[in-house]
């Protein structure tokens, strides 16, 4: 049986801050703010795997309040959510993404991001997709640089 899941997420970009999506560390002068590393499209996708699967939404799992996921590499959150997956029995067969970011280009990391999330996903290669966007300098903050957005779409099958 085939199941899929959506997920989105806004991270306000500031300066002294680093800017991670897909766990791979861009170059750039504004970075995630968040309760976590405020790895964007790693949360997006941990949102669509767990929508995919039933199994909630990241909050549920890792409260912002919970003092245990300062800062934490959400590479790390991700590896949670598929144990929870492969506990479930469910694979995941493919997930495309959505990454709106007015700046810098990610076309540069975009092997990288795509090698990262295939294997922390499980996937055949070629099965992890991400497509970048900027936001033409409309959608206010996100059109100005301060802040990026990401949309993921996954489908699972039971196993
Ligand atoms: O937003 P726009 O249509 O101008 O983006 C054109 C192309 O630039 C995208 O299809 C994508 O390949 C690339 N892009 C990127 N990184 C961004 C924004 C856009 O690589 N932050
Ligand atoms: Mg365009």
């Amino acid at each position: 049986m085939n199941r899929i899941g959506t997920g989105w997420d806004i991270h306000a970009l500031e300066e002294g801050h680093d800017l991670i999506l897909g766990g791979v560390r861009i170059e750039s002068s504004r970075g995630c703010v968040g309760h976590s590393d405020g790895d964007a499209l790693i949360h997006a996708v941990i949102d669509s795997v767990l929508g995919a699967c039933g199994l909630g939404d990241i909050g549920m799992l890792f409260p912002d309040t919970d003092p245990r996921y300062r800062g934490i590499d959400s590479s790390v959150l991700l590896k949670t959510v598929m144990e929870m997956v492969r506990e479930d029995g469910f694979r995941i067969v493919n997930v495309d993404t959505t990454v709106i970011l007015q700046s810098p280009k990610l076309g540069p990391y975009r092997q990288a991001i795509c090698e990262k999330m295939t294997a922390l996903l499980g996937l055949k290669e070629g099965y992890f997709n991400l497509k970048a966007k900027t936001a033409e300098k409309m959608l206010a903050e996100a059109g100005e640089g301060r802040a990026v957005i990401c949309q993921s779409i996954c489908l699972v099958e039971s196993v």
